[in-house]
């Protein structure tokens, strides 16, 4: 995307205006372990990208400025807090130069959704500034800057799909066999990621969690690109944390399954819905079931693998 008759700068060291499109994330395998003495948990975390996406947008300005638009846009800060001011702040840092640039955030992709909007748009920010900077760094600088941004944040720039472990910042890729098909549905107002965290440690009180392993039945349904199968090994452990936090999702989980989903579960640490489809045209039955049903507020169908951020 080019605009302002920026055309001619795109390549070199000082394009007037950069996009960035970044896919959101569905976690297939959401592996949680004991709280560490960090507050953190280990994790085994199978991260799919889907064809949900945000796009940032960075212009030279006079200081750093965020807007954005879109569906939830009024709930994003749009001070120092929010991810895409934090990486332009990162990047110029790293670099000795002032972080002034005015960062357009357009949504797509849930507020506070538990589909990693929020660190999307921080990987996209940082993608963004570094073109915009002319600054050239490597994926090895922009992932270990990312990883300082937030746990999600480095899979964001990657896509794909990927086993995270650690925070669940420490990526390996994974190979994907096929296409998959997604319903999310998106539920009203947000979760905080920290307070679903919150819960589950709450609800393993006084038990020993076990480290969590990936799924082998999971790596091999992504691998040969078997829907039913993956739907099978689906699993997110923060789930029972999620809806003990929104009891009402259990019921937009049984209208899709009952709608032909072939698997449903929360996304991440939710409020966001994800239902696994044996098709497209199934995928779009699904999402017209759940909007029917008044368990959720808007529903977006999409397909994985989706590529990670990307300089439009
Ligand atoms: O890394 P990030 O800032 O995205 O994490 C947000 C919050 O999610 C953390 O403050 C923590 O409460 C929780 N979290 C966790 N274990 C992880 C990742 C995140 O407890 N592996």
């Amino acid at each position: 995307v080019r605009e302002g008759g920026a055309a001619e700068a795109a390549g070199g060291g000082g394009a007037d205006t950069v996009t960035v499109r970044v896919p959101a994330k569905v976690n297939i395998q959401l592996g949680v372990g004991g709280a560490r003495p960090d507050g953190y948990h280990d994790l085994a975390n199978v991260f799919l990208a889907v064809s949900l996406y945000d796009r940032v947008t960075a212009r030279p300005a006079d200081t750093l400025t965020i807007t954005c638009e879109g569906p939830g846009a009024a709930q994003v800060p749009l001070d120092g807090t929010n991810l895409a001011a934090r990486a332009a702040k990162l990047l110029a840092e790293r670099h000795g130069i002032a972080p002034d640039v005015h960062l357009h955030i357009a949504k797509e992709i849930p507020v506070a959704g538990g589909m990693a909007g929020g660190s999307a748009d921080g990987a996209a920010a940082l993608l963004a500034c570094d073109t915009l900077w002319g600054l050239g760094s490597s994926r090895a600088e922009l992932l270990e800057l990312c990883a300082r941004l937030g746990s999600d944040v480095p899979f964001s720039l990657v896509g794909g799909a990927a086993l995270g472990v650690g925070r669940g910042e420490r990526l390996t890729p994974l190979e994907v066999g096929g296409e998959f098909h997604w319903v999310f549905a998106v539920a009203d107002g947000g979760l905080s990621t920290p307070a679903v965290y919150g819960e589950f440690d709450r609800l393993n009180e006084g038990v020993r969690v076990p480290a969590p392993k990936a799924s082998e039945p999971l790596l091999a349904a992504l691998r040969t690109g078997d829907a039913p199968a993956l739907g099978a090994a689906l699993s997110n452990d923060l789930q029972p944390a999620a809806l003990s936090l929104r009891p009402s999702l259990a019921t937009t989980l049984t209208t899709g399954r009952a709608a032909g989903a072939l698997a449903a579960l929360v996304s991440g640490s939710g409020p966001t819905t994800a239902f696994l489809a044996s098709d497209a045209v199934s995928a779009v039955a699904i999402a017209r079931a759940l909007l029917a049903s008044g368990t959720c507020v808007a529903t977006h169908t999409a397909t994985s693998p989706a590529a990670g951020a990307t300089v439009l």
